[in-house]
């Protein structure tokens, strides 16, 4: 964790004798930086092979050395590096979470995260009036390359979160082995739809997103050698009237992180046509930051927390079980379960369609 107390601080600051808001600011705020820089360098990257003294690293990463040993030192304080013998090393924290070589590497979600610290730039704007503050991303003209570069590492920042978390979602989804359809509503990056193809050998998954996000999964599909396994379907979800598009029922749809963009009466639309896109049987799931489903973890609380103080800056919110159980029944849906994952702050929700 960044922030590593020693037992006597962690002592002093259970008796409230440590100044604790410094710690939650300038310092947090500071280790995410500093974390920031160390991913966009490469840093941990240079040193996944082998530990290496500071002069290698600085030519490495074309750095000035007294400057980088600043970053280095912080990093070491922070558990991120381990300094032994002149040598800067990866933690084992770092290598499983932050270079390219893990399956587990969400560096690029880390590189996208200084876009979502900016969200919360509106933060008084939106404790003063609870109303939205800003537009999405998906909404901006995409055609400028700024917004390209920010829709791009999104895209990359979301497709990494997937990849290495998305694999407890797969396993919890209950699919039949001869599944063959699958379709993952704004699946844009397709992590998601590569993770269940990979376990379905008779899977054929259809990704349905707005231009950038199938330009981000058509990269995915190529990278993961699963072209033929895979179709882009261009459309607005929230206008179009989807299942006109497709002659063939699905076995499985995907609606993962879209209902906290939209509002209650676009959710119920837009899974209208989910369910009917999904043959009887079928199975829906769902996953999202859901309110009441933190089963008193303070990590999945501050989650929830924040990805509904987000969401609310950009015009969207987030539900409770009960309110997204309301919407799957109203939309012909059945057997609707709530399953607690590890992965702190998003709760998996399945349902099949009435037969
Ligand atoms: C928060 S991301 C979730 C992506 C992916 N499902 C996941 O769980 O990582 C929302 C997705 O919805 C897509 N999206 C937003 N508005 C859309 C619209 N009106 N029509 C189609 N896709 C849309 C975005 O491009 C993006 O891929």
């Amino acid at each position: 964790m960044p922030l590593r107390l020693t037992p006597l601080e962690y002592l002093l600051s259970r008796l409230n004798l440590l100044p604790t808001p410094l710690f939650d600011t300038p310092l947090a705020v500071g280790i995410a930086k500093m974390l920031v820089t160390a991913c966009e360098l490469g840093l941990f990257d240079v040193l996944s092979e082998r530990g290496l003294p500071l002069e290698t690293l600085a030519e490495k990463l074309e750095c000035q050395p007294q400057g980088l040993q600043l970053l280095l030192q912080l990093l070491v304080s922070a558990g991120y590096l381990r300094y032994h013998h002149g040598n800067y090393h990866n933690t084992r924290m770092a290598t499983r979470w932050l270079t390219k070589e893990s399956p587990m590497n969400i560096a690029p979600y880390v590189i996208h995260s200084p876009d979502i610290v900016a969200i919360w730039d509106h933060v008084t704007e939106v404790v003063h009036t609870n109303k939205q503050a800003m537009r999405m991303p998906y909404e901006e003209d995409a055609s400028t390359p700024e917004a390209q570069q920010l829709l791009a590492r999104h895209y990359a920042g979301l497709a990494s979160l997937a990849t290495a978390l998305g694999g407890e979602i797969v396993h919890r989804v209950r699919v039949p082995e001869q599944a063959q359809q699958l379709l993952d509503v704004g699946g844009s990056h397709a992590a998601y739809s590569v993770l269940f193809c990979r376990k379905y050998p008779y899977l054929h998954a259809t990704i349905l997103d707005i231009e950038p996000g199938i330009v981000a999964g058509e990269r995915t599909a190529k990278q993961m050698k699963l072209e033929e396994r895979m179709s882009f379907v261009c459309s607005d979800i929230v206008k179009d009237d989807f299942p006109t598009l497709f002659s063939q029922p699905f076995d499985v749809a995907l609606y993962f992180h879209i209902a906290h963009l939209l509002p209650p009466e676009m959710n119920v639309t837009i899974l209208e046509k989910v369910a009917k896109t999904l043959r009887p049987g079928g199975v829906l799931a769902f996953v999202d930051q859901i309110t009441d489903q933190t089963y008193g973890s303070r990590l999945a609380s501050l989650m929830v927390q924040f990805m509904a103080l987000t969401m609310t800056t950009v015009g969207g919110t987030c539900y409770s079980f009960p309110i997204v159980k309301r919407w799957l029944q109203q939309v012909g849906m059945e057997q609707i379960h709530s399953h607690r994952l590890l992965t702190p702050g998003a709760t998996l929700i399945t349902a099949i369609k009435k037969e």
